[in-house]
């Protein structure tokens, strides 16, 4: 662990020293960090995008990765673009509500009713907001990657019904959404980083967490987990950011080779993850964890206080109701 720390830190204070890309007269190198695993969908997505623009720019531009949290946490990652030590990241729409507080709302349990809901508003109004929403805290949004629905999953107890969670200790995303999500469902809310929860799981630290399937595949936690309970409580899609400080250092040939990338990568992203839901599931069958599908009825019931208090936020109410009536 020391050492996964240290060189952590050392590649950190690489970045921090070579500043947010490098740069020579004809070609520009984005830094980009983000915390999944390179065997993950919304990584490939990314992969997509660098080949994009490297392609689009005639080699003008390009980016370089730094997956797996290598430079540290998503909240990590989101403090480095603002200090313009990284130019880009791509975190969970969660770890940005900490700093931009619109994205509150993506993290409202059962708001969405189902993908098409989602990405209807993600692609329209509600989405340009969120995504120009950051750029008052140096965060500008540039497009949002498909992070399907996320659903408990416990080390060895079954879950049927929200009373099932009750004395569960579950890790959740380091924001308060997620705390009281989790705490409102009867769950007891663990906050803590991803790259943190193998061995919390392991060491019984926490007795389960709650993710999509590609995330709970990649990062081997379905190793501890046996049982994988469908309750979709979130759809919080993942977001691709940049730095305003770097943004606006780009011509605005540049910026439209950046999002023109952005663009192509999205399609493919979410072919990347339908296909990689498809595997995963069928391994995991294999791999002897039992699938849950309980009735969603009173997790909807016993969540609802979360939307009713946000609808009292005046900023907030008008992007809810819209999701709502759309
Ligand atoms: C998802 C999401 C990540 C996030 C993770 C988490 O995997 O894509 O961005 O870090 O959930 O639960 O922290």
């Amino acid at each position: 662990v020391l050492c996964k720390y240290y060189l952590m830190g050392v590649v950190a204070l690489a970045a921090i020293t070579l500043q947010s890309c490098s740069s020579t007269s004809d070609e520009k190198v984005l830094y980009f960090a983000h915390s999944l695993p390179t065997s993950h969908p919304v990584h490939k997505g990314i992969l997509a995008m660098q080949e994009a623009l490297k392609e689009n720019s005639g080699g003008k531009l390009q980016i370089k990765i730094f997956p797996d949290g290598q430079l540290g946490s998503e909240r990590e990652a989101i403090e480095l673009l603002q200090i313009g030590s990284i130019a880009m990241t791509k975190v969970s729409a969660s770890a940005l509500s900490n700093f931009a507080p619109e994205y509150q709302i993506m993290v409202i349990p059962y708001l969405f009713r189902d993908s098409d809901h989602l990405f209807r508003n993600l692609e329209g109004e509600v989405g340009k907001q969120l995504l120009e929403s950051g750029t008052e805290y140096l965060l500008r949004g540039i497009c949002f990657y498909d992070a399907g629905a996320r659903s408990f999953y416990t080390k060895d107890k079954p879950v049927n019904s929200p009373d099932d969670l009750d004395g569960l200790k579950l890790r959740v995303q380091n924001d308060q959404m997620s705390v009281d999500m989790a705490n409102t469902l009867g769950a007891s809310a663990t906050p803590m980083a991803f790259g943190e929860l193998y061995t919390a799981l392991q060491q019984n630290v926490v007795d389960g967490a709650e993710n999509n399937i590609p995330s709970f595949v990649s990062s081997n936690h379905f190793e501890v987990c046996k049982y994988y309970i469908f309750d979709e409580h979130t759809r919080v899609p993942d977001v691709v950011v940049i730095g305003t400080k770097f943004w606006d250092s780009l011509s605005d040939e540049e910026k439209g080779w950046l999002e023109e990338a952005a663009e192509e990568s999205v399609v493919k992203q979410k072919q990347y993850w339908h296909e990689t839901v498809e595997e995963n599931m069928k391994m995991l069958k294999e791999e002897g964890v039992e699938f849950i599908y309980p009735d969603q009825e009173p997790f909807i019931e016993k969540s609802r206080p979360i939307m009713e208090r946000l609808m009292q936020n005046p900023k907030l109410k008008p992007m809810i109701e819209k999701i709502n009536s759309n």
